[in-house]
């Protein structure tokens, strides 16, 4: 098995692309910030002295970052085969976007960064207290993405090229236009349009626009937490499962009704969820072994990332699911969402 049958561009992306800053450090760290051990939250102001404070004080490390932009790197790296996915979002002018741009390119994801030139390229601090780990970004110029940059003749053909987009929930916060012009060429065109719930806060402080975009939602991705998030949010009972609430994020109203939304709830070591229609089947996780992990820092996004690069492929939604388990368990043997060696997904 070695290059994919996926065309180069037939996947879009559009997120926001940070550089991870990330270190172990001691629970005092998070206190004196007002942080929680498994928190992912966005920077405000009193947060802004974290990333100065863990490169000078701790062993801080560089790595990759931004949720879709990790999701499409981890698909890269098991398509085998350069620029099927194409990267959307907004980066500054500076040695973090050098970098961005650099591991991007080695990935083989093809990223057309707009560029802000008086903002910095964001961050995320990754801080690590034994296995957990707590999210802080800041998004900097991630932040200052338009919808003008969609709309440059080069990158509409690229949209227009496209056979499946893929947008975080996290970029809710940044340019919701951006997201619903991608949505609609999805929906005119009978694309599938996958999102995923990103994190508790956006479904708690984000879900006007998350709600606009759900009738475009083709494929929905989230884990435990999100998905709670998102039915106390919606105000369902406070006793429902995670299956309950797949069915309803399912039966939530959907534009092209001819294709049904489909629901994909992770949780942990815990079988997978796939929920279409009032049906919900399960997809067992092997255990690793505690000396296997280093840290489940961007298990899921790479479980997407498995997902999609099957998905591409039209493969079958179990082989597809099969493959994120793939994917997220390896990259927990590495540090942050990074990979080594070549993937030895079969399905
Ligand atoms: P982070 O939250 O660390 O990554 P994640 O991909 O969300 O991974 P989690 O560890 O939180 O997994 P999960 O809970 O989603 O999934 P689950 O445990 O169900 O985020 C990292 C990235 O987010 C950073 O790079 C950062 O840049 C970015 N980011 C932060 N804020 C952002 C923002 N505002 N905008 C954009 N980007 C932002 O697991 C999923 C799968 O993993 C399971 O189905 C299973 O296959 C596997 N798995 C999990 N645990 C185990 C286990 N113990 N054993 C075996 N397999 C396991
Ligand atoms: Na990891």
């Amino acid at each position: 098995s070695n290059k994919s049958n996926a065309r180069e561009g037939i996947l879009v992306g559009c997120g926001n692309p940070l550089l991870d800053i990330s270190a172990p450090v001691p629970l005092q760290f998070l206190e004196g910030y007002g942080m929680n051990v498994d928190d992912a939250i966005l920077a405000e102001e009193r947060h802004m002295p974290i990333y100065r404070e863990l490169v000078d004080g701790y062993q801080a490390e560089y790595l990759a970052g931004g949720s879709v932009q990790n999701s499409l790197r981890i698909a890269q790296w098991i398509l085998r085969q350069p620029n099927v996915a194409v990267f959307f979002g907004c980066v500054g002018q500076d040695d973090y976007a050098d970098i961005l741009r650099e591991k991007a390119r080695a990935a083989g994801v093809d990223a057309h960064y707009q560029v802000s030139p008086d903002t910095p390229t964001g961050t995320c601090a990754v801080l690590i207290t034994g296995t957990h780990r707590s999210l802080c970004a800041n998004l900097a110029a991630a932040n200052k993405f338009t919808i003008d940059h969609l709309e440059q003749p080069a990158n509409k053909a690229l949209i227009d090229n496209a056979q499946y987009y893929y947008i975080s929930g996290f970029f809710l916060t940044v340019n919701p236009p951006s997201i619903m012009r991608v949505a609609a060429t999805a929906n005119a065109k009978q694309r599938p349009f996958l999102m995923n719930l990103s994190a508790p806060f956006i479904s708690q402080y984000f879900m006007e626009p998350l709600m606009a975009v759900m009738p475009y939602v083709d494929i929905i991705f989230g884990n435990e937490a999100e998905a709670h998030a998102f039915a106390t949010a919606q105000g369902w009972p406070a006793d429902a499962d995670l299956r309950e609430i797949g069915k309803r994020l399912v039966a939530l109203p959907k534009i092209n009704s001819e294709r049904p939304r489909i629901a994909i709830l992770t949780q942990g070591c815990d079988p997978v969820l796939l929920i279409q229609h009032d049906k919900v089947q399960e997809f067992p996780v092997t255990r690793l072994a505690v000396h296997e992990i280093v840290d489940t820092n961007g298990a899921g996004d790479a479980f997407v990332g498995g997902f999609l690069s099957q998905y591409v492929q039209g493969k079958s939604l179990d082989v597809c699911i099969r493959c994120g388990n793939y994917a997220a368990g390896h990259i927990i043997k590495n540090p942050g969402c990074t990979y080594s060696g070549e993937p030895e997904f079969n399905e």
